[in-house]
């Protein structure tokens, strides 16, 4: 099934995710079904459980856009053990629509895992690849991109979601 995406302002996208603990069940290998499913539906090329209102350590990504099968990636209690380089590009969210800004991550990044089967991994990824581990692990800590940009252009975000809110043009 196709989740609806929550959207900056729900509290669960701001805190930390719960671990996964049971791996390779029936209910874990849907809901990563569903993952791909809502993502593709949104059109990104990376979303987080929390995004789709569950608290856990899941995301997936697949920066082919569902083009090439080799790309799609499930890390499941992921964290980054090492990045190497600086990379400056445009950054969005599909919990923050209509909104992109620049962002400064790390060129090469290397992430430990586990996917579906509860099969421990490590993987490189650079360029795109290496800011969407970085974009989604952060998702999974509760924070967002916009917390890697200027205090000023953060807080005029703020003020235009809010807006939005009021208008009623955002949920
Ligand atoms: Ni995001």
């Amino acid at each position: 099934m196709i989740y609806p995406i929550v959207k900056f302002g729900n509290p669960v996208l701001e805190r930390e995710a719960e671990d996964v603990r049971e791996f390779d069940t029936p209910e874990l290998h849907q809901f990563l079904q569903d993952m791909f499913e809502s993502m593709y539906a949104a059109k990104g090329v990376g979303l987080a459980a929390p995004q789709i209102g569950f608290s856990r350590k899941i995301t997936v990504i697949d920066i082919s856009n569902g083009e090439n099968p080799d790309d799609k990636l499930v890390l499941i209690n992921p964290r980054v053990i090492k990045t190497e380089g600086k990379q400056e590009g445009e950054e969005g969210c599909l919990s923050i629509p209509g909104f992109r800004e620049q962002v400064r991550r790390g060129k090469r990044v290397t992430v430990q895992a586990w996917n579906a089967k509860g099969e421990e991994f490590e993987q490189t990824g650079e360029d795109l690849l290496a800011r969407a581990f970085l974009h989604e692990i952060d998702h999974l800590y509760g924070r967002l991109y916009i917390t890697h940009i200027s205090a000023l252009k953060r807080d005029l975000m703020k003020r235009k979601i809010k807006k939005l809110q009021r208008a009623g043009d955002w949920d």
